[in-house]
């Protein structure tokens, strides 16, 4: 399977955030990453409903799928808005969500993919339940809030253990999706233990070498064997 390549905006240059944006996509980009944080469940606080209808008109033109990672309490408040506003992807995160069968059903009820995200310390025995009920699977493989982290190593045998159990429940349809401190030198072992979609933010959107030499770096370097 070939993996699919989610900037996430955060690290962008707001000032010319459309710009951007379309750089991304015109490098191949198969989604755009929209981190939405509350400054109460996340120490940050970023952007709403109205980017991501800003944005819409470009990912639309060019089929890529705005991809929106919601890191806010009580998420089932401002999902509809999200899902109005053109989100075509919505994961919450499980630690968020005391029903969070109802949250993937509300996504869902909106034509929305559903996703559910885990933070690093968070056991991957919480999704046992909701498994069946998702699109994708976000593993926080740095503690969600900001940019420019470091990989946290273990992650990589927490994806390779979800793979295994997703293929050992006849779930192998479910994405997984990685997000955090992912660059060139550590993608491809991201994928080899069973990540379908990458998320970048500082790593491609940064002064050191254009949108477009970041992206096919980051595709090369997960086609390689870890
Ligand atoms: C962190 C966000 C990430 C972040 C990734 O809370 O969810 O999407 O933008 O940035 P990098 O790739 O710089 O770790
Ligand atoms: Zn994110």
């Amino acid at each position: 399977m070939t993996v699919k390549i989610a900037p996430s905006i955060l690290s962008a240059d707001f000032s010319r955030l459309g710009e951007q944006v379309q750089e991304a996509i015109a490098a191949g980009a198969e989604y755009i990453h929209v981190d939405i944080m509350d400054g109460h469940f996340v120490p940050n606080l970023t952007i709403g409903p109205p980017i991501v209808r800003a944005l819409k008109p470009l990912t639309q033109a060019a089929g890529v799928l705005l991809d929106t990672h919601l890191m806010i309490e009580q998420p089932e408040r401002l999902i509809p808005d999200f899902a109005e506003a053109g989100a075509d992807q919505i994961t919450v995160h499980v630690e968020t969500c005391p029903h969070l069968h109802r949250t993937i059903q509300q996504i869902k009820s909106l034509s929305v993919r559903a996703g559910v995200t885990l933070n690093p310390a968070t056991p991957l025995e919480t999704l046992s339940e909701i498994l069946p009920f998702v699109d994708l699977v976000l593993i926080m493989s740095v503690n969600p809030g900001f940019g420019g982290q470091a990989y946290i190593p273990t992650m990589t045998d927490k994806i390779r253990r979800l793979r295994d159990y997703l293929n050992e429940r006849q779930l192998a349809r479910v994405e997984i999706e990685v997000d955090g401190g992912i660059d060139v030198e550590n993608a491809a072992e991201v994928v080899n233990a069973g990540a379908t979609i990458l998320v970048s933010g500082s790593h491609i959107f940064n002064k050191y070498q254009s949108v477009l030499a970041n992206i096919v770096a980051l595709r090369a370097a997960a086609s390689r064997e870890a």
